[in-house]
């Protein structure tokens, strides 16, 4: 999950390259490295670390050029040193390489039997070997890639370029995104649209086995046997604002306090402000081109989405990390509302568990950027088996948005923290409205309760604005939380998946051991962790389990624990059994999730700015995983 750019134009390719750059960071953060035709010649720079260690080497070199690559690194093959960043150059040609050689190691060993020298310990590298070979005995660019594409196994997009051939730019792509733009006078291929938007708002999205070939402005697609296609521009929505800080110390807080219009953006479309009725607008099943949704007549796709759903008899969540999480919301949601059963997986471990998909399934994926190689993986699985994908995303036309049968989209803005926050919250809202949707569809839900839902739903955000005046406690108790050993996330029903959250947060921000937990499961072995060095963060708004919650609290209190509790309202017991207690406001019981998760986003980000971690970018993190 690296990002990589190329740029052919009259600027200087260092400038746009960097500046492209610096919005795909996000993919990796290793180290980064350029590779600029100068007067005829490639010259490479490249710098461990991040990308202002690049920056800081360039600043003394001069460059006079009208083409090149650049690339961020987000290690697989070989330790994040600067003889494994990209580009790797062999001969006359440079390449850059997003995603994994699986079939490396067997390639590789052929190369060097054949006699080639290798710089560096990456996969990568052998991509280069092979371009400049099959130009040395007299292939052109384009049809030296032709050429090696039948070898390469695993998941790739690379831009390739060549001494010889100053005005091109070879671009594929099996599996990782890569996106053209251009204008009049210039070319930028990258690995997100971000990149390009300062240049054109029209763009090209490659699929997989297809081929870019720029000659000076012109680009042309070629499928992988190099026979010409055409293909349809997209016109994309973009405000640069979006993705600055905006006088917030860290793109993570800002999105935090973000989540209260993330929130209302998701719902916007689907719920209906007069009648308090949901109606999913626009998710175009049976569609088939996503540009076509642009065209649907809203009233008309819902009825086809209610019959959709009518049909639906089990849900599928699937998705990774925190968008996992969030399925599992979706699954105590849909459950309730709709008496569909739901199963909910983690996309690495359901592609390969051999799951049973009925036809009659729908399966929902869950995915902020839409990239996710074991989620995307998952998503084909599914349509091969015959079921319904629902996309879930936050990045429109991403290749799950691509390829998925309907779509919802998060709308949460451009999230650059790689830890995730507002996606969440805009996913669980929109859980909401799918809930309502399928209870609806399958006649399981009355207008009373589904007016209740809705309402509900509607006042989350102003509740959400509310809680994020914790901000203020947790950035003064971020000093004492800092030195516990451990902290343990506890929760029951659908507080539980939040109490995960709240974990990974922790271990992935502050890297202090973190465990979330059932908490009706402490008692058959983690409560042998607790005592005074460990801090307990009790979920219990008030709801069916809440008896139960108090008494599982009562249990960790009973072993020394020091205890945060986050409750509804004013609740003595709480006050009473927890060294801190968390007053949210008192919401149905199907918005709590919204309310809860706050405070421990805050919690997290203050330990981890107090220990002085890196908020933006934590270690060996990427925010896109697109390989496996
Ligand atoms: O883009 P996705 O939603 O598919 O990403 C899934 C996970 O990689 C992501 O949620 C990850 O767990 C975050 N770093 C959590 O904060």
């Amino acid at each position: 999950m690296c990002g990589i750019v190329g740029y052919y134009g009259p600027e200087n390719p260092v400038d746009v390259i960097i500046k492209g750059l610096k919005t795909l960071e996000y993919r990796g953060y290793d180290s980064a490295g350029v590779a600029i035709l100068n007067n005829g010649v490639f010259k490479r720079v490249r710098a461990e670390g991040k990308l202002s260690h690049l920056e800081k080497k360039l600043s003394t070199e001069t460059f006079n050029g009208h083409l090149g690559v650049g690339h961020t690194r987000w290690a697989t093959h070989g330790p994040p040193v600067e003889k494994n960043a990209h580009p790797h150059v062999v001969g006359g040609a440079s390449i850059v390489h997003n995603g994994i050689i699986e079939n490396y190691a067997e390639l590789k060993d052929q190369l060097i039997k054949a006699g080639s020298i290798f710089h560096s310990d990456t996969d990568s590298e052998l991509i280069a070997h092979l371009v400049s070979h099959e130009i040395e005995i007299g292939k052109d660019l384009f049809h030296a890639v032709i050429e090696i594409l039948p070898k390469l196994e695993g998941a790739y997009s690379v831009l390739a370029v060549h001494e010889k051939y100053p005005e091109e730019i070879v671009a594929f792509k099996s599996g990782p995104p890569l996106v053209v733009g251009k204008n009049e006078k210039e070319v930028v291929v990258a690995s997100d649209l971000q990149a390009i938007m300062p240049y054109t708002k029209n763009v090209v999205f490659l699929q997989d086995n297809e081929i870019l070939h720029v000659t000076g402005t012109k680009i042309e697609f070629f499928d992988d046997r190099g026979q010409k296609i055409n293909k349809k521009e997209t016109k994309v929505d973009w405000n640069p604002e979006l993705i600055e800080k905006q006088g917030y110390d860290h793109y993570m807080l800002k999105e935090i306090y973000e989540q209260p219009r993330a929130v209302a953006m998701a719902m916007g479309p689907h719920v209906d402000l007069a009648s308090k009725e949901v109606r999913l607008c626009k998710v175009g099943f049976g569609v088939g081109q996503l540009e076509d949704l642009e065209q649907l007549e809203a009233r008309a796709d819902w009825e086809n989405t209610l019959k959709t759903f009518e049909g639906v008899e089990r849900v599928f969540m699937v998705a990774c990390g925190t968008s996992f999480y969030a399925g599992m919301v979706g699954e105590y949601l849909i459950e309730r509302l709709s008496k569909i059963p739901v199963e909910c997986d983690i996309a690495s471990e359901f592609r390969y568990r051999h799951p049973v998909i009925p036809k009659n399934s729908l399966v929902v994926v869950v995915s902020q950027s839409g990239e996710t190689a074991d989620t995307l993986a998952a998503l084909r699985l599914a349509r091969e088996a015959g079921a319904k994908v629902l996309s879930i995303c936050n990045v429109k036309n991403s290749s799950m948005d691509r390829e998925a049968d309907g779509h919802l989209y998060m709308n949460a803005g451009v999230e650059i923290g790689v830890a995730s926050t507002k996606a969440l919250s805009s996913t669980i809202a929109l859980m909401n409205c799918l809930a309502v949707a399928l209870g609806k569809a399958k006649k399981q839900l009355n207008e009373g309760d589904e007016h209740k839902f809705v309402e509900a739903l509607l006042a989350a955000p102003s509740h959400m604005e509310s809680v994020l005046a914790y901000d203020k406690f947790f950035a003064e108790a971020a000093d004492t939380l800092k030195d516990f050993r451990g902290f343990l996330y506890m929760g029951r029903g659908i507080h539980y998946p939040i109490a995960l959250e709240g974990a990974l947060k922790m271990k992935e921000l502050a890297y202090m051991h973190a465990e979330g937990y059932a908490a009706g499961e402490m008692k058959h072995g983690p409560l042998a962790l607790i005592d005074q060095s460990m801090a307990i963060i009790m979920l219990a708004p008030s709801d069916e389990l809440y008896d139960k919650t108090v008494s599982n609290l009562e249990e960790a209190k009973a072993r020394g624990g020091k205890i945060i509790s986050i409750g509804s309202g004013k609740n003595e017991k709480l006050e009473v059994l927890s060294d801190h207690y968390l007053a949210l406001p008192e919401v149905e019981w199907t918005i709590n999730p919204l309310l809860e998760l706050i405070p421990l986003q805050l919690m997290s980000y203050h330990v981890a700015d107090r220990l002085g971690k890196d908020i933006d970018q934590p270690r060996n993190l990427a925010k896109s995983v697109t390989v496996e």
